[in-house]
């Protein structure tokens, strides 16, 4: 893996600093407050981990499995909703979590469809934002870092279902996987 992707776009220690500054702001942002967190699965489940563990106030947690992109990394411009929450989020203050807004199209439906749901209020954060590429406009409470118009692997992200597991984010060498 390390052979492949050389110098990492955003290296494990910085991921870690902005973790600990985007937990502080939301610890402080809903203190006092009940704050039920929706991890958006697969791509946010290692950036979740790591935020909740930043967040010094009680949390709740739920997890959503959404699919966008098939099996090429182009949006296929589709939202399906492969797993739902587990309980009723109605009156409550709901994060919706992401791995990184591309689009914006996986957002925009999930905010619309959550809202529906009638939260008491819901907020977005993502680590990842591809800001160039941006089709529907959609507001993101809380971002982690923006970053170029490339396709970017690791710390949950994939290609292909592969790569999560690397420990930082790097740039998918396309020329090494054809
Ligand atoms: P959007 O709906 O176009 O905003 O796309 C968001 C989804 O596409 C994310 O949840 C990711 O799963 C996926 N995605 C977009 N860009 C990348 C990337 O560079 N690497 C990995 N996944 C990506
Ligand atoms: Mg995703």
């Amino acid at each position: 893996m390390e052979r492949i992707f050389g110098k990492p776009l955003i290296t494990q220690r910085q991921i870690e600093k902005r973790i600990r500054e985007l937990g502080t702001k939301i610890t402080a942002d809903y203190e006092g407050k009940e704050l039920v967190m929706i991890c958006l699965l697969k791509g946010a489940y290692v950036f979740f981990a790591d935020l909740v563990r930043n967040i010094h106030i009680s949390v709740d947690v739920d997890f959503m499995m959404v699919s966008t992109y098939g099996a090429r990394a182009s949006s296929s411009g589709v939202v399906k909703i492969i797993s739902d929450l587990s309980s009723p989020i109605k009156g409550k203050n709901v994060l919706l979590v992401e791995d990184i807004v591309d689009s914006g199209l996986t957002l925009s439906y999930l905010y619309k469809s959550i809202k529906a749901k009638n939260p008491r209020s819901l907020k977005l954060c993502a680590l990842l934002d591809k800001v160039e590429r941006r089709k529907h406009e959609i507001p993101i409470d809380y971002i982690g870092f923006t970053v170029p118009n490339k396709y970017v692997i690791g710390y949950g992200l994939d290609y292909q279902d592969r790569y999560r597991n690397l420990p930082y984010i790097a740039v998918l060498d396309v020329s090494d996987i054809e």
